[in-house]
């Protein structure tokens, strides 16, 4: 396995280019295979493990996808195989995203119990829900999901859950609904960034959808969707993680390709903490010119503070003037990279969905572990604002959800070196 070799002391400064949005792309690729009846061209496809892994799902299911130059092209399925099986599906949660499209499309599905992770349990019974008030019938043996409908049927749904509006199970049935007959609506639907790009891809496709961006989707069923082309938005998450990165450092960067809208919550509270945000018709250049100030944060799903995101500002408030609490409310185990900071010399402590962070002087390097993708971004931002060396094992999570990260940050001054452990 690889791991990342990161000097402290480093100041970042520069321009860093944000890459297409893994959490858009990884449904538009599925609505594209299953969904349309001709090719789907997507540009601005991030080049991420994630996307390479959905590739195989996809290519499993008799799709071809042809991956050059930050462009994906997609031929679809030939309607006779429906199986995601569990070698696949176990590596990507994300491969769930098949089921709803596979029923709306051929009548039927097959595919694996998605896996928990590092972050919790991560259930679907939304997911299966949404479908089955669709008219599908599912049923869950032997680690498979069977699920079959003659025709999917529009229907009203409400589909929060205990910890909110579940941006998979949107996903899944919005897309199952495109094909359904009649009408669906769906309340308290997921409204990040990546479900209105979907949303907007899928209708580019043919779909008829009202309501997007905001909680209740409306979904009129086509008899057939095309195929089409389509510029995948820029990833707000990586764009908010390369922000933490250049104020954690006190460094001056210009964060490159993202819109004040997509990440209003993430901006807010960052400002809050002192880091100052100065936007542009193309991005936003991030400096610290002050002490990085003590806040509170509570995940929520979006417009609120991104649960993909506390890692990363909860490495941030290690070095604040003070003592800050964050609260997460999206997932049920989601602060193992406390642990791996605390080994850095950060003072965090954990009860529950809450983590009290009391600003400590400096960081120190360490070897640490990346638990998830969130959590090894954050260690490698703590390494580069750290004295000393900081070796962070287990970069294939990191390398699911950052292109080229160590390149992105050696070209605005770090000194990051990839090496097998
Ligand atoms: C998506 O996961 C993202 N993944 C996650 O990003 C992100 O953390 C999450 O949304 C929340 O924003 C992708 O888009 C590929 P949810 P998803 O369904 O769809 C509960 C990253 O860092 N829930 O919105 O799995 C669930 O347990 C990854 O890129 C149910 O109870 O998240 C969680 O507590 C990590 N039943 C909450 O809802 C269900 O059927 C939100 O989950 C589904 C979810």
């Amino acid at each position: 396995m690889e791991k990342l070799i990161v000097k402290g002391g480093t100041r970042l400064q520069g321009t860093i280019p944000v890459s297409g949005c893994k959490n858009a792309v990884l449904p538009i690729a599925v609505a594209a295979s299953i969904l349309g009846d001709g090719t789907s061209v997507l540009h601005n496809v991030p080049n991420l493990t994630d996307v390479k892994t959905l590739g195989a799902v996809l290519e499993g299911l008799s799709a071809t996808i042809k991956f050059k130059n930050a462009t994906l092209y997609i031929e679809p399925i030939n309607h006779l195989e429906y199986e995601a099986p569990y070698d696949l599906v176990r590596k990507m949660r994300a491969s769930i995203y098949v089921l709803g499209p596979l029923v709306a499309k051929l009548g039927k599905a097959k595919v694996s119990f998605p896996g928990g992770c590092a972050i919790g349990p991560r259930p679907i019974d939304l997911h299966i829900r949404g479908l089955e008030q669709l008219g599908a019938e599912v049923n869950v043996e032997k680690g498979y999901i069977y699920a079959q409908a003659e025709r999917l049927v529009g229907t009203e749904m409400d589909l929060i859950g205990q910890h909110g509006p579940s941006v998979g199970a949107t996903a899944n049935v919005m897309m199952a609904a495109t094909l359904a007959q009649g009408t669906t609506v769906i309340r308290n639907a997921a409204r990040e960034p990546h479900i209105s790009d979907l949303a907007h891809f899928l209708k580019a496709m043919g779909a008829d959808i009202e309501g997007i961006g905001t909680s209740t989707l409306t979904i009129h069923g086509v008899k057939q969707l095309r195929g089409t082309e389509h510029t995948v938005i820029s990833d707000d998450i990586e764009a908010g993680t390369y922000i933490v990165a250049g104020a954690i450092t006190r460094g001056d960067v210009y964060v490159k390709g993202i819109t004040p809208k997509q990440i209003p919550a993430i901006s807010e509270k960052l400002v809050e903490a002192g880091v100052e945000l100065d936007w542009d018709a193309n991005g936003v250049r991030v400096t610290t010119p002050r002490e990085i100030q003590p806040i509170n944060v509570t995940t929520a799903p979006f417009p609120g503070f991104p649960t993909d995101m506390q890692a990363q500002i909860m490495g941030l408030l290690c070095l604040a003037s003070g003592t800050s609490v964050i609260a997460e409310n999206v997932h049920t185990d989601r602060f193992i990279h406390a642990a791996e900071l605390n080994r850095m010399g950060a003072n965090i402590m954990l009860d529950d969905s809450e983590a009290t962070i009391k600003g400590v002087a400096k960081l120190s390097g360490a070897p640490v572990m990346a638990s998830d993708l969130r959590a090894g971004a954050v260690l490698v931002a703590a390494g580069m604002a750290a004295t000393g060396e900081t070796a962070v094992s287990r970069v294939y999570h990191i390398d699911r959800g950052y292109e080229s990260i160590e390149k992105k940050l050696n070209d605005v001054g770090a000194n990051i070196t990839r090496v097998n452990e």
